[in-house]
């Protein structure tokens, strides 16, 4: 509480509370001072604020006049009703990794920070974690590898846990386990008017299948439950195998992992990670094409590697290690290129059932003319496995695309200026709309990787019960858009 009031007292000068009048600046400190202990409100000009301000994408500037690190759900309903009183918009700070352009819409905004809600507890007899709403993806897979546990986690270990389970959540371990969000067991919310409620299958039910898809729409999570699975000894290795190619091998490679897609006994331990980059290096005009190759379990088996092999690759990097270092394979781990902030960044990502050869190509010189600004922008073409994702009924989530079997996405990287935005939106679209030729046409984005123009069709599913249901509970839990910075239901 201490150094809540030092921080509201040192911040006096700054815009914003140097112009409240004597009663509101009054009713601050009160705000200030309610909050828990551990709480801390940070102003525009301190370091914490620029800290706390920094995304991974440079290009998403969200514009706070303060952001309170919470640490208590009651601290999230009190800077709720704070904004809401002083009629400014709110905005959840996890991971930072958000990249739709909505989050620009953020102007005087009230930031709530969760980092500081990080805890994690084993509960149930070890079958279930109680997560709080700011838990780092890293954070997650090291504290339950370290207690002989594990739960479908994601591929980068610097992104929030919690904001990609409201939208699917893709990973590792999803061909055994289902999605992120299908490990939810209960979630605790706090929504747009400040109340606090619990969700799950028998208390809110509805609003429990909104938030396993569309769940950025409807309240602040403070907490999940999740299930969580023991370790075994013969699944707990991972081998890697990494093969680097010149461009011309891109249809070789891309119709083997088409065949591995369509294949009725798709393994449930395979994942494959194909990735264009530009490497002066090895091909000075072109894109190289890597496929990684990912097998849980020690080694693989070599009719996944054999024909990769067979197509003379320029290097392969082979390795074996555990859940923990398996982001690190594509510079993913906390010190990693992929968690560096600082850069511009844009995701335009769609699923997709199958690889279309020329659409591929069309992408790859797409990547061979990329203006100079562009030059370090990859595209991932992730296929995890789909086995129990696909077993698990579709309506019984809001997430729309269980049978999509691949994920793909530019990551557009270029340095931060504005007046090249437009021009990373531009390349996004072209790469995108590539990649729907020769299918139904119908644009599946995932949430997680939306850009913030997308339709709703684009965002929640074709099937108009869907989108019937998602408006009714946007109207009835968030009846003023407050949380639209995101994957807006409109
Ligand atoms: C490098 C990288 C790797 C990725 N890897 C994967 C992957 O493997 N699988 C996958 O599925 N997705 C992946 N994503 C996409 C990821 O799911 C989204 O970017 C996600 O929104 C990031 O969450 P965050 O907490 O880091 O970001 P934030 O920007 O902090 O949060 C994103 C949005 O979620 C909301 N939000 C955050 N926390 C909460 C909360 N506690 N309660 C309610 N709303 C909240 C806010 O609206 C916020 O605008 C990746 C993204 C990047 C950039
Ligand atoms: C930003 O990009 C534009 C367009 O490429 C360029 O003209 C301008 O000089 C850049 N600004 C900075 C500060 O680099
Ligand atoms: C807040 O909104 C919820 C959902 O609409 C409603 O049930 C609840 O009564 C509201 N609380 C207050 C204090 O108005």
């Amino acid at each position: 509480m201490t150094s809540t009031l030092l921080w509201a007292l040192g911040a006096l000068s700054s815009n914003l509370l140097g112009a409240l009048t004597a009663t509101t600046r009054s009713n601050h400190e009160q705000f200030a001072a309610s909050l828990d202990s551990k709480a801390v409100v940070y102003y525009p000009g301190s370091e914490q604020f620029i800290q706390a301000s920094a995304r991974w994408s440079a290009s998403q500037t969200p514009h706070y006049e303060m952001i309170v690190k919470v640490a208590t759900e009651e601290d999230v309903q009190k800077t709720i009703l704070y904004a809401n009183e002083n009629n400014r918009p709110f905005h959840t700070i996890s991971g930072g990794h958000g990249t739709t352009s909505l989050i620009n819409n953020v102007i005087n905004g009230v930031g709530i920070l969760m980092h500081e809600m990080n805890d994690i507890t084993i509960v149930d007899d070890g079958s279930a974690a109680l997560l709080e709403g700011g838990v780092l993806n890293g954070d997650l897979i090291a504290y339950l590898w370290s207690h002989g546990k594990l739960t479908m986690s994601t591929g980068c270990d610097c992104v929030g846990y919690i904001a990609p389970i409201l939208g699917g959540g893709h990973g590792w371990l999803q061909g055994r386990y289902g999605l992120a969000a299908d490990q939810l067991i209960s979630a605790r919310i706090v929504l747009a008017n400040g109340t606090a409620i619990s969700v799950c299958e028998e208390s809110n039910p509805d609003l429990f299948w909104a938030i396993r898809g569309a769940g950025h729409n409807f309240g602040v999570v403070t907490q999940v439950k999740m299930r969580i699975y023991d370790r075994e000894v013969d699944q707990d290795q991972w081998a890697a195998s990494g093969f680097v190619f010149t461009h011309d091998k891109l249809e070789a490679i891309f119709a083997l992992a088409n065949e591995w897609l369509e294949s009725p006994e798709r393994p449930i331990e395979l994942t494959h990670y194909g990735l264009f980059a530009l490497n002066p290096d090895v091909d000075p005009l072109n894109p190289i094409v890597m496929m990684w190759i990912y097998w849980q379990g020690p080694a693989i088996p070599s009719k996944y590697t054999d024909p990769l092999y067979a197509l003379s690759p320029v290097a392969v990097d082979e390795s074996v290690t555990e859940l923990p270092e398996v982001n690190s394979h594509i510079f993913a781990n906390r010190d990693g290129a992929s968690c560096a902030k600082g850069l511009s960044r844009a995701l335009v990502g769609l699923s997709l059932r199958t690889y279309s050869l020329p659409a591929l190509r069309k992408v790859l010189n797409i990547f061979t003319a990329l203006p100079p600004e562009f030059r370090t922008t990859v595209m991932m073409l992730e296929g995890y496995a789909k086995n129990r994702v696909e077993e698990i009924p579709g309506d019984s989530s809001a997430f729309p695309d269980r049978d999509e079997k691949v994920l793909l996405s530019p990551v557009l990287t270029y340095p931060k200026n504005a007046s090249l935005d437009a021009t990373a939106r531009e390349i996004g679209e072209k790469i995108r709309n590539a990649l729907l030729e020769g299918t139904d046409g119908k644009l599946r984005a995932y949430v997680n990787y939306a850009t913030g123009v997308e339709s709703m069709e684009e965002l929640y599913g074709y099937e108009p019960w869907r989108l019937e249901k998602l408006r009714r509970l946007k109207n009835e839990y968030d009846p003023f858009g407050k949380f639209n910075f995101y994957a807006p239901i409109t």
